[in-house]
């Protein structure tokens, strides 16, 4: 009986919006493993988008052969929709997960007393058939009953979400900047138990690293690692200002590129300016944590934040934004306070250093703000 790693994941590359919020501009894999041996064990099922697809890769993969077990590492139904119709095609098939997953299994698929269910703890190792397979319980990263597998013999992790991508599985090109919005979008509330988890798998030799999202990563896998280290400690990644604003008639925007000026005068040559209400607010919020600094300019709005910035600024610190210098720019006609609303929000965020000069802006940008502007500018720069 032949050993072999099957791939049969499937991409997605019609939906518009992941989990019914993120902008996928080239799609998504939902990745599925076959270990075939002399018992056959599927890793994971896919989103019923692609139920049909991914059975018949299946089939074919099986050639023939009994599908003996499937192991479940997350039940969010991007991974876990199809589990009904695999176990209606092959009914004798025993299902691998924990506690938790058994427990919340009736909400995805209420039918399932008739198939054995295996439960494993935090490190088990089971032997199937001609392989060995050790369990990681992650737990949130990024539910509860998240687990991962790990091939002994191969040194394969099967990772769960964790090192997975917004990208389709062939795609290695921009892994980094896809892994970092997946990451501190849809995990990176959970930067503790990824750093537990890391710890567990300290020595453990891993070669490969099989997510649930993208690409297999078969190299240089210190490179991922340490990547995840990073993010798990939200730690910044690159000497830089982010400018985030918005702007009603385009005078914020005016003084956003004046600052951009005065910036890159000062030598602060990494500087990125973004329209919130233009672009992509989960790629803005993954590019504040790569940063190490940030300016938030916002227009006064109903007597407090322009909307799309209060829900950027809310989402940060859901999201545990922390370690960072923010400087602030507000804009208002006849009441500015947006600057004040914006500090209150900051100010429940850890390790947040909130620039003492803050610019306030009546209507258009004149030459008091300039003064202002280069006052914040050096307070940005000679924070560390
Ligand atoms: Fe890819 Fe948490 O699901």
């Amino acid at each position: 009986m032949k050993k072999e790693i099957f791939f049969v994941g499937v991409d997605d590359k019609t939906l518009d919006l992941f989990e019914g919020q993120y902008p996928i501009s080239n799609g998504i894999s939902y990745n599925s493993y076959l270990l075939k041996g002399s018992k056959n064990i599927l890793m994971d099922t896919v989103d019923k988008r692609k139920t049909e697809e991914w059975l018949k890769k299946v089939e074919e993969a099986l050639d023939g052969e009994l599908l003996d077990y499937l192991v479940i590492s997350h039940l969010e139904p991007d991974h876990s929709a199809s589990i009904q119709k695999l176990c209606e095609k092959y009914p004798e098939i025993k299902l691998i997960g924990n506690s938790k997953t058994f427990a919340m299994l009736p909400q995805f698929y209420r039918q399932n007393e008739e198939n054995q269910k295996i439960i494993v703890e935090d490190q088990t190792v089971l032997e199937i058939g001609d392989r060995k397979l050790q369990f990681f319980l992650a737990p949130m990263v990024h539910w509860p009953e998240v687990m991962m597998t790990y091939e002994i013999e191969e040194k394969i992790l099967f990772s769960a979400d964790a090192f997975g991508t917004f990208d389709v599985a062939e795609s290695k090109e921009k892994w980094e900047k896809e892994a970092r919005r997946y990451y501190y979008n849809i995990v990176g509330k959970y930067g503790l138990p990824v750093q537990n988890l890391l710890g567990k798998l300290k020595e453990v030799p891993i070669q490969k690293i099989y997510p649930l999202h993208g690409p297999v990563l078969t190299e240089n896998l210190v490179y991922y690692l340490e990547k995840y280290r990073i993010w798990s400690l939200s730690e910044p990644e690159k000497d830089g200002v982010l400018v985030v604003y918005n702007s009603i008639y385009g005078n914020t925007k005016k003084a956003v590129e004046e600052l951009e000026k005065i910036l890159k005068e000062e030598g602060i040559e990494d500087v990125v300016l973004r329209d919130i209400t233009r672009q992509d607010s989960s790629e803005i919020l993954a590019e504040a944590f790569y940063y190490d600094k940030m300016i938030v300019a916002a227009t006064t709005y109903d007597g407090g934040i322009f909307p799309a910035i209060e829900n950027f600024l809310r989402r940060l610190k859901s999201k545990n934004y922390q370690k960072r210098t923010v400087g602030l720019i507000e804009n208002g006609s006849w009441g500015p306070v947006a600057g004040k609303c914006m500090k209150e929000i900051l100010e429940q965020m850890k390790e947040i250093i909130i620039c003492e000069q803050m610019v306030t802006i009546k209507t258009s940008y004149e030459e008091l703000q300039k003064e202002q502007m280069h006052l914040l500018v050096q307070e940005l720069k000679e924070s560390k």
